[in-house]
């Protein structure tokens, strides 16, 4: 079924786990994610870019996500990723968003605040969540390739500064792990700050979000959840699924023409991974 976000949160926090945020580009990715949290029984967020929303169109995808999480023996909740452009937001918000993140983390704190404010005066008068971010992480997205000497870790005052001034439901920040496959690839090695977190999350009353978890062993996704962590996102370890599963359907079915035969493997590949990361995020005794 299709949630809203706070239906996750409704029963204040707890230390036991982190929801994971997994990002989707296309049916077969969304399919996979889906199916592997109703196999689960265990709620999710599905997040959509930007970059996703450019290449599908935002009624598409959103339709898309939608239609399957209503769907979903499971509950499903919808998320817009790394925001750049507050009317977009505030479009996906109308269509049924819940939630929606706006990421204007490289602009100076003073314009961070202001953009994110407008959002999310616009989104609780809608009923949505806004996650915000503050500190930059290193990696690229769509947008930005952000360098070590453009990264910056989360200061925990400024954290409760800028939730104070904003407003924000769920909050982004940055504590040593990088988004994109360049760390898979071994180009950087992510530290995770664990102390840090633990410092934001005694400061800030919301939920905290960890971006660019991909990689990241087990012991540290368990120590950033007893650290504060109640958000993960993930979105390379399926993009690497999805395309290995490709890659050897084709290579082994060079013959098949049905896009419908040979991007099935992607579904289940997806699945599988969605599944071992959701595992991952609640602890040792809650699933096997
Ligand atoms: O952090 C989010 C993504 O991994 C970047 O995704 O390429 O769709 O912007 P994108
Ligand atoms: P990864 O690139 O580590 O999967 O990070 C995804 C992310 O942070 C999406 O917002
Ligand atoms: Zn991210």
């Amino acid at each position: 079924m299709l949630v809203h976000i706070k239906e996750l949160f409704k029963e204040g926090v707890t230390e036991k786990f982190a929801y994971p945020a997994f990002n989707t580009q296309n049916l077969e990715t969304t399919l996979g994610i889906i199916r592997a949290g109703e196999e689960l029984d265990v709620p999710l967020i599905v997040a959509t870019t930007e970059g996703t929303i450019s290449y599908a169109g935002l009624e598409t995808i959103f339709d898309i996500v939608a239609t399957l999480a209503r769907k979903a023996k499971s509950p499903v909740v919808l998320h817009l990723d790394h925001g750049k452009d507050p009317e977009q937001l505030k479009r996906a918000i109308r269509l049924g968003y819940s939630s929606v993140m706006i990421d204007h983390s490289h602009l100076a704190f003073d314009q961070n605040v202001r953009d994110t404010k407008e959002v999310v005066e616009f989104a609780h008068r809608e009923g949505a969540w806004v996650q915000g971010e503050i500190g930059r992480l290193r990696g690229t997205e769509d947008w930005v390739s952000v360098s070590d000497a453009q990264s910056l870790l989360t200061e925990p005052e400024e954290a409760l500064k800028f939730h104070q001034a904003t407003g924000v439901d769920t909050l982004a920040c940055s504590v040593g792990t990088v988004h994109g496959v360049v760390k898979i690839r071994g180009g950087v090695t992510a530290h995770v700050d664990l102390p840090r977190i633990k410092a934001i999350n005694d400061l800030v009353p919301v939920p905290l979000v960890l971006h660019g978890a991909s990689g990241v062993d087990e012991n540290t996704v368990f120590g950033a959840i007893e650290n504060g962590i109640r958000i993960i996102n993930i979105d390379t370890e399926l993009r690497i699924a999805f395309t290995e599963a490709l890659r050897e359907s084709l290579k082994n079915h060079p013959e098949e023409i049905d896009p419908r035969h040979f991007m099935k493997p992607t579904i289940e590949a997806v699945k599988e991974a969605s599944k071992l990361k959701l595992k991952q995020f609640r602890t040792r005794n809650l699933l096997n």
